[in-house]
């Protein structure tokens, strides 16, 4: 049994998955809008994911620890990565999970700034280290956690960017703080804010980056560069992995060994997301979510039109966040009964979606159905606000 801290919506006993699919061990379907938060971002047991992987691992080697080399695969990765990010980020550095990819970030934006503060701003999630922990304002998760890092600040005043700020890490689009898009005008003025006073912007696209809002970055709907870009999620397509991109000059200040780890640059993560950055591209796949994710919403805000419990479809792209006028938890079990998994937010007013971003019309279809006959049973519950 596991213990109460690992929350569980459901008690599902999964035996397969299947694209947009899942299968439980009693072979019951499940139509999976969440492709493990964001993770799967290509669906489940992608063939070339998965042949990828069985060729590193049958005619290479599982692990080969970056301190004594890598693989030749590597080079390739950031080159791909180098492609789509802004000039100025060059460097690429692969950690087993997006927490340590963001406390990576921190120690980088410290060692190089010389500085010690480190702003978020509300409703952020950067992850569940004891590290990150105090860049969330969430206190569901850090009550009796403390104390936490220091030097660390939560405010939406982007006036508080001072000469000692060190860097500033934002989500465009705040997934588990129930799926806000930040206005262009409020990262347009952060950017500025930053660079007059020598603060690092850091964008943490972990779970809104790797085209799943139809950018294959989301901070590019804003026109802004940041210093440091953090990814992670379906970057690898099902494979654990976070990854700080920045500037040879920003990583240059760190010295040798404070940025590592048994697990980092591991080459399962490595061929992992060459292939899933190479079918994305073969296969369009931010086309794909631009046209998929416009007719998608589009039903869901007609189904706002009949159902008056619907406040507002929010996010962009593949992430999106049904508000509803009550708190969601009966909405989710009701969705479960319908055969469609669907995630909750940090807003017990949200629910999220996000579809793997190779998902099909049909499937599409099948999911507002499902979500529509759900919809109707939770109109008639009674637990109002
Ligand atoms: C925006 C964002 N940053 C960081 C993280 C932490 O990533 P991980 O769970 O891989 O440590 C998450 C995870 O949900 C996230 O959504």
């Amino acid at each position: 049994m596991l213990p109460r801290c690992i929350k569980q919506n459901s008690k599902f006993i999964f035996s397969r998955g299947s694209g947009s699919w899942v299968y439980t061990n009693r072979n019951r379907p499940l139509l999976d809008l969440t492709s493990g938060i964001g993770v799967l971002s290509l669906g489940h047991r992608h063939p070339r994911i998965c042949n990828t992987l069985c060729t590193q691992i049958l005619n290479s080697g599982l692990h080969f620890q970056i301190f004594n080399g890598t693989i030749p695969q590597y080079p390739i990765v950031c080159e791909l990565l180098n492609k789509k990010t802004p000039k100025n980020i060059d460097t690429f550095v692969f950690s087993p999970s997006g927490s340590e990819a963001v406390d990576n970030a921190i120690k980088i934006a410290r060692q190089y700034t010389k500085r010690k503060k480190i702003l978020s701003i509300r409703k952020g999630f950067h992850g569940r280290t004891i590290g990150v922990a105090a860049l969330s304002d969430n206190h569901k998760w850090k009550k009796n956690m403390g104390p936490f890092l220091g030097d660390c600040s939560i405010s939406n005043d982007i006036t508080k960017i001072d000469n000692d700020v060190a860097a500033i890490i934002i989500e465009s689009t705040q997934g588990e703080g129930g799926v806000i898009t930040l206005s262009n005008s409020f990262m347009q003025q952060l950017r500025y804010n930053t660079r007059r006073n020598g603060s690092l912007l850091i964008t943490d696209e972990i779970q809104c980056g790797i085209n799943r809002t139809g950018s294959f970055f989301d901070f590019e709907y804003s026109n802004i560069i940041p210093d440091i870009i953090l990814a992670g999620k379906g970057l690898a397509g099902g494979i654990p992995i976070g990854c700080v991109m920045s500037s040879k000059e920003i990583f240059n200040n760190s010295p040798p060994g404070s940025i590592g780890g048994t697990f980092a640059c591991n080459p399962l993560q490595i061929v992992a997301a060459l292939e899933t950055l190479k079918i994305m591209e073969e296969e369009r796949i931010k086309f794909n979510v631009i046209t998929k994710s416009q007719y998608f919403r589009f039903e869901l805000n007609e189904l706002k039109k009949r159902f008056s419990c619907i406040k507002k479809i929010r996010g962009r792209g593949f992430m999106i966040g049904v508000e509803m006028d009550k708190e969601v938890e009966p909405l989710l079990l009701l969705c479960y009964e319908q055969g469609l998994l669907v995630l909750p937010t940090g807003n017990k007013y949200v629910i999220r979606m996000l579809p793997s971003l190779n998902i099909e019309y049909d499937e599409l279809n099948k999911a507002l159905d499902m979500f529509q006959a759900a919809l109707v049973k939770f109109e008639n519950t009674t637990q109002y606000i």
